[in-house]
This record gives structure tokens, sequence and C-alpha cells, in this order.
């Protein structure tokens, strides 16, 4: 029984949304998802300190007189990682690096003291041991000398140490590490994850120190995960990648200070993670010309266009119900066209296995994928292969129609400036930039492509 004196009470935190209710329920009326929701106990005789800016020191200001300078930002010796955080870290900003445990979040973190030397940088570890990361540092060379490692998961010492060192950059690896003593849960509790994320956020607005925290998403969706956090946290970067493969895609998904849908791409190489400028050179494919099955999307994420293989393999069912499996793309848009070929344009694929692979192992929901996964499929059917140097975009709509997609010119630049000759796209398609150097095929539906695709 909670005493008085004690102050403790218990609300339901939802675990994808995390808000929270005095009572259970088995919706969550603000995400709409089911049976998330934990009962968790709060300690409520010390208020908890929320993420607001520091009391005390600020007053209201006429919007008018509130100073407009650019922000200021340090540089974290990636091209790609700047860019992504719209320019370089934002001094006094929280950053949460989230993703799957194993993808690279350590290691990215860890190679930023290791590039930057300049950058005194406190390295806070919960999860492995000063020596562990010390080898890892080993493993991935350069200049160490600035770097401070601190395995400690208590997050007063934390922050008491962050004050006394004065960091130009804090790392705090993991969030589900870590704990206030104030709040009476285990580490990692929807609890305590929301309140060290509150007082790292109140440090990082206080001193103006950086600071890149790490949360652990899980594979089955997000307990208790970095979703509990984004409306805290200032900026989020997830890291996402396919089957273990080398490629790793680090996506801004909320940015105060920059543009979100932002990707760079990394390879994970014995030397820790290299950054992949070029994103089109995942799909500088294996085989010269001749394959059937394949066909390239110029694809756009975020403001930048770049080109990807699709693979498609159609077979037919060895068992009595057909197959379809996608890696990278949604299974049900892949049902979607499927029947759109079959009802639209009378190709047969019931009793068809069908199985969809994205190179490189990225993840795509660019609508304009939707032409070179129709093409890849019907290339496959036909055993055909397509000229490499012909790429797609296009999004194809249930009737067989294909519909124009946003930034056409700019995806056929970017095709044109990596040597492919033909690009295919609707007929409604408007060129917000002229494509030189390349033939535009506009064509209106599905019989149109394969008309021009296999004639
Ligand atoms: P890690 O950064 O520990 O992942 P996280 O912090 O997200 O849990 O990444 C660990 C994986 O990366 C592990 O499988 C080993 C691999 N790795 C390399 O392939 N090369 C390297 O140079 C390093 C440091 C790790
Ligand atoms: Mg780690």
């Amino acid at each position: 029984m909670a005493t008085a004196a004690k102050k403790s009470k218990t609300v339901w935190f939802c675990t994808n949304c995390g808000n929270e209710y005095p009572k259970w329920m088995g919706k969550c009326p603000a995400c709409g998802e089911w049976n998330t929701l934990v009962e968790k106990e709060v300690v409520t005789g010390k208020r908890p300190v929320s993420a607001a800016a520091p009391s005390g020191s600020h007053k209201p200001e006429r919007l008018k007189d509130v100073s407009t300078g650019a922000e200021d930002r340090i540089s974290l010796g990636s091209a790609e990682l700047d860019r992504l955080l719209g320019g370089g870290m934002v001094k006094g900003s929280l950053v949460l690096m989230g993703g799957e445990p194993g993808i690279g979040k350590s290691t990215l973190s860890l190679q930023i003291p290791l590039r930057c030397p300049s950058l005194k940088t406190l390295y806070v570890t919960g999860e492995e041991s000063a020596r562990q990361v010390r080898m890892r540092g080993d493993r991935l060379g350069g200049d160490a000398s600035n770097c401070l490692i601190y395995s400690e998961t208590d997050m007063e010492s934390i922050l008491a140490e962050a004050q006394e060192v004065a960091p130009d950059l804090l790392i705090v690896d993991s969030v589900q590490t870590m704990f206030c003593p104030q709040v009476e849960s285990t580490a990692g509790s929807v609890s305590q994850i929301k309140e060290v994320a509150s007082q790292l956020l109140r440090f990082a607005k206080g001193s103006g120190i950086p600071v890149l925290l790490i949360g652990h998403i899980t594979k089955e969706g997000s307990i208790a995960g970095p979703k509990l956090l984004e409306h805290i946290v200032d900026v989020v970067l997830q890291f996402e990648g396919e089957n273990r493969g080398a490629y790793r895609v680090l996506r801004s998904i909320k940015n105060r200070f920059g543009s979100t849908a932002e990707l760079a791409v990394f390879e994970m190489t014995g030397g820790g993670l290299r950054e992949v400028a070029n994103p089109s050179e995942l799909l500088i494919p294996m085989h010269e010309e001749g394959l059937s099955g394949t066909a390239v999307s110029a694809m756009l994420d975020g403001v930048r266009p770049f080109l990807f293989e699709v693979q498609a393999l159609v077979s037919s069912a060895v068992y009595g119900t057909a197959q379809r499996s996608a890696t990278g793309f949604d299974v049900r848009r892949l049902n979607m066209l499927l029947a759109v070929l079959e009802r639209r344009a009378g190709f047969k694929l019931g009793q068809k296995d069908v199985f969809l692979n994205m190179a490189g192992g990225l993840r795509t929901t660019d609508p304009a994928c939707d032409l070179a996964v129709i093409a890849a499929v019907l290339s496959s059917t036909f055993d055909f292969a397509i000229s490499g140097d012909t790429c797609f975009a296009g999004e194809v709509g249930l009737s067989g129609e294909i519909r124009p997609i946003s930034q056409a010119g700019r995806r056929a630049v970017e095709a044109a400036r990596l040597g492919f000759k033909r690009i295919f796209v609707s007929s409604y398609t408007h060129f917000d930039v002229k494509p030189k150097g390349i033939d535009v095929v506009k064509v209106a539906d599905i019989p149109a492509l394969v008309k021009s695709l296999f004639k």
C-alpha cells in the first residue's frame, strides 16, 4: 500500500507514445495502439525536473526582440553526419540516436571524438566497460587524446562530472542503462527513461553543451524505447539496416534545427563505419548487364536523389498458394501492384511466387519506386533483361495508370549524371528542372510501359 508520506502513485504509460493515464485502458486514446499501457509507480514527493530550460534564468521577451542569429554548431568530423543534422550539431541541443542493438550506434558515436581531436568529449558508457571501449577505439584508429571515458550509470554522478569537465560534447551510451536515484524504478523503465532524457535536456540547455544520447529500439517494436522520447529531444536520428548487411542508413526523423527525411548511408567495415557520400554506389551492380529481374529506380529521400536497384524473382508456385515476400518494400504494396498487373494488364501472376528485394538492404517508402518494381517483376516474368542504362520513376495507381512523382527533374538529372541514358516517367510528369543528356520516355499506363520496354 502506498503511504501518504512516500507520496507515490501509479500511472499507466503507453509504451508506444509515452502518454500517461490514471487508469488502465485497452487502447491508447492518443496513438490508437492496443495493449500498450503498462503500469508504473512514480514518486511525486520530489518534483521530477522537467524538460524546460533552467528555472529562474529566463524572462518572457518580445518575439521580435528574440535574437535571430544562426545557431552555434560544432562539426562532428563526418560530412554526412553534419549534413544530416543540418550543418553540424547545435550547441545545447539533445540528439537521440536510436537503432537496434548491434547496428553501430556505439561505433559511430565513438568515431566522433576519434575523428575530431579538437573536440573535448566525455563519453559515458553504461553498457560496456572502459576497457571494451578502449579496445573498440584501437580498432577504429584516430586520435583519442581528447576523449574522456566515464563508465557510470548514475545520472547524478554523470551530470556532476559533466559540469566539472565541461566538455565540448557529451555522449551518453545508452539511455536504457542510466538511472536517476530520485525515481523509484529500475533502469530502462518508462519513467526512468523519460527522466534521464529530461535531465540531459536541462543540462544541455543550461550549459550549452550538446548531448548525444543513444537509445535501443527492440526488434519487436520500441518497448520503452526512443519513440517515448521523440517529443523531449531536439533531434532524432534513426539507424536502419536489413539482414545485418554492410550498409546502414541513418535517417533524421525529427530535427528542430534542420530538415527531416534526410538520410546518410554508412558502410560497416573492419575499421568502423565508412560514410557513403554517394549512395548511388549501392546500386552499382555486381553484374555488367543482361540479368533479368532487375530494374533501377530513381529515388528521392529527403532532398537528395539517388538511384538503386530493385530485384524481383517470379517463379511458378511449388506449393498450393503462391508466396509473396518483399525485403525493404511494403509487401501489401507489392500485392497491390501485382493485382494491378493482373487486372489491368492481363498478366496471370496468381500462381506465381514473387520475391522482391531492394539492393543494399535499403528500405523505401517512396511511391516513385512502383514503376521499377513493376518493371523488375515483368522482366523476371519474361526472362527479359532491361538495358542497364535505363531507370524508372513513377507511381502506379489502382487502375494501372502511371502517376507523376515529385521532383522528377532532379531525379532525371541525377540519373543522367550517373550515366543513365533513359528514364521512364509518367506522361503527366512536370519537370522542375530540365533534364539534359537523358531520354525521357513518357508512359501513361502499364500496357504502354510494356509496349515500350519489351518492343
Ligand atoms: P555497435 O556500435 O556496438 O552497435 P550498437 O552500439 O548499436 O549496439 O556495433 C557493433 C557491431 O559492429 C558488431 O556486430 C561488430 C561490428 N563492427 C564492425 O564490423 N567493425 C568495427 O570496426 C566495429 C567497431 C564494429
Ligand atoms: Mg552499443
